[in-house]
């Protein structure tokens, strides 16, 4: 059987750039950012997709600023909602698999273990309610797509905290990060060879799916981590040590924040088979790689 043809939108963010990386290789693949598909366009999906050849749409596209969202609810509504759902109609007429990604926000954050797939969902800001709405729009439109909910994300190609924290501590000592919220941190690289595997090998998994690293961190534990490694690397950090600071301190951000959305990779093993590994692990990996490159 051909390999199938892939189709990225939000090709110049960060994961949308990965998945660019993973697949330009051994796939036909077709990448649009914005300026080729513009999701405050609707009217103009349609036609674009109907022209465009493709097997799998993965949608890595958004409107992905939680403040930016609270101020601009139109706006997100529809780079969220309106235009998967209409990309989600696109493929199921067309017969084509639709991969879209969305948020450990669609959960409280109230205090638990770990968030499961089929938990209930009850974001606490426009960014997660809108993303929330999208994953439903996309299901009840195409019943076989795969939503893929992943959470803080790192890597080569937009820098995240552990990139930012790095660069601060090459200028100074006086460092802190939110110490009370709580995630996973997750490689975008990682997601990318796990979409190939659920392409390639599990072409019928539809629903929710949590992608994510195994593990959990604090903002505070991950720039910690990050700067840990740095000064394994020999670069000139001037600590490896952050003050500890609450997320209420953080009086400048316009939209609330979960506190805990460590969501679990249980089905993902299930589906792929095998152990996935801890961030902490590609965290390292990915830092090598960019300041220790053979
Ligand atoms: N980053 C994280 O930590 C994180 C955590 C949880 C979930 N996610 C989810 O993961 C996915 C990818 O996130 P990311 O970090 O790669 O985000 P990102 O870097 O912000 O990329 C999102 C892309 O969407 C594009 N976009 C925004 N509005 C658009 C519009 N109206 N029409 C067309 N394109 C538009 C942006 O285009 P421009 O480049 O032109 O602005 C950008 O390239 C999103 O679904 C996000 O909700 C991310």
């Amino acid at each position: 059987m051909p390999a199938p043809r892939i189709l990225i939108l939000g090709a110049n963010g960060g994961l949308g750039r990965a998945l660019h990386q993973q697949f330009a290789a051994n796939f036909e693949t077709t990448a649009w950012g914005r300026a080729d598909l513009d999701f405050e366009q609707p009217d103009t999906i349609g036609a674009k997709l109907v022209s465009q050849q493709f097997d799998v749409l993965l949608n890595a596209a958004g409107m992905t600023s939680p403040d930016v969202c609270e101020v601009q609810p139109e706006r997100a509504l529809l780079a969220n909602v309106v235009a998967p759902q209409i990309l989600a109609e696109c493929c199921h007429t067309r017969g084509a698999r639709m991969i879209h990604f969305s948020t450990d926000y669609v959960f409280s954050g109230e205090a638990r273990d770990l968030w499961f797939e089929a938990d209930e969902t009850a974001p606490v800001n426009i960014y997660g309610r809108t993303k929330l709405a999208g994953e439903k729009a996309v299901l009840k439109a195409s019943p076989g797509a795969l939503v893929a909910r992943v959470s803080w994300l790192f890597g080569p190609h937009k820098p995240s905290h552990p990139d930012n924290i790095i660069q601060r501590a090459l200028q100074t000592d006086d460092l802190s990060a939110v110490v009370d919220k709580i995630s996973v941190p997750t490689s975008n690289a990682d997601i990318g060879g796990w979409i190939e595997q659920l392409i390639v090998r599990h072409p019928t998994t539809c629903g929710v799916l949590h992608l994510c690293n195994s593990g959990v961190a604090s903002w505070h534990s991950w720039a910690e981590a990050a700067l840990t490694i740095a000064a394994g690397l020999e670069m000139p950090v001037k600590t490896t040590t952050v003050q500890p600071i609450g997320l209420a301190s953080l009086t400048q951000l316009k939209a609330p924040r979960p506190l805990m959305t460590v969501m679990s990779n249980a089905k993902l093993q299930s589906v792929l088979g095998g152990e996935i590994r801890n961030w902490y692990d590609a965290l390292e990996e990915y830092l090598v790689q960019k300041y220790q490159p053979q």
